[in-house]
């Protein structure tokens, strides 16, 4: 009867058997089925293929980054708008910005603390003239409303507010706000804005 099992014979030698015999210990030629040798072959030359296609030589423009940046730039076409460098992504226009931000300021509690046209109270200091406690550049202001001044009462608003609502916000007090000189202002604090 046949053996369902084939081992290989203990005492004669095997003919596929290398000559290396180590205290008993026998290292048999066994090599690997073609399939998969061929499966190892098709991989290796998968690899090439895609390593040139995709990462080859500068300018083929079809790795992942470049990609991205070709439909996004696609994308702000279609759409009219300027990509923006800080971001490399779509954002809104100026004037968009300057919509949210009017809205933010009318309806997220600024108007409480600094007057409905930003004029000041009793509470905040003025928006509108040209002088500032805590700097007067756009990213000064953002971090202000960002980060807030809890000890002297100016709410943070990191968790209230978006990235680019804070952006838009801080867009509208310095492009609509300062300058418009409402009723009633209340006196300037801080130091004036020098450009
Ligand atoms: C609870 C009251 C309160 C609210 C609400 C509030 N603020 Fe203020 N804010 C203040 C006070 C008080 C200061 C002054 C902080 C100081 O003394 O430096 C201030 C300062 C600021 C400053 C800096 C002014 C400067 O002269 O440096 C900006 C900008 C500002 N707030 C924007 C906003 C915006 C935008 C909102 C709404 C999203 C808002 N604030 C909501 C109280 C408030």
């Amino acid at each position: 009867m046949a053996k369902i099992i084939k081992t290989k014979g203990e005492n004669k030698p095997e003919k596929d058997e290398h000559n290396d015999d180590f205290d008993g210990i026998k290292e048999l030629n066994n090599p690997a089925p073609n399939w998969i040798i061929l499966v190892f072959i098709a991989t290796i030359g998968f690899s090439l293929f895609y390593g040139i296609r995709y990462f080859g030589y500068p300018g083929n423009e079809k790795d992942q980054v470049s990609e991205y940046k070709i439909s996004s730039a696609e994308f702000d076409k279609a759409h009219g708008q300027q990509p923006d460098a800080t971001k490399g992504g779509p954002v809104m226009g100026q004037e968009e910005m300057l919509t949210v931000g009017a809205a933010i300021f009318a309806q997220k509690g600024c108007i409480a603390c600094h007057g409905l046209k930003g004029e000041g109270n009793v509470i905040g200091p003025n928006l509108t003239d040209n002088f500032w406690l805590n700097g007067c550049t756009q990213e000064n202001v953002i971090h202000m409303i960002t980060e807030g001044k809890p000890e002297k009462g100016m709410t943070p608003f990191k968790t209230m507010l978006t990235q680019e609502e804070i952006k838009s916000v801080s867009l509208f007090i310095l492009k609509k706000l300062v300058g418009s000189n409402p009723p009633n202002g209340k006196a300037p604090q801080g130091v004036e804005c020098k450009p």
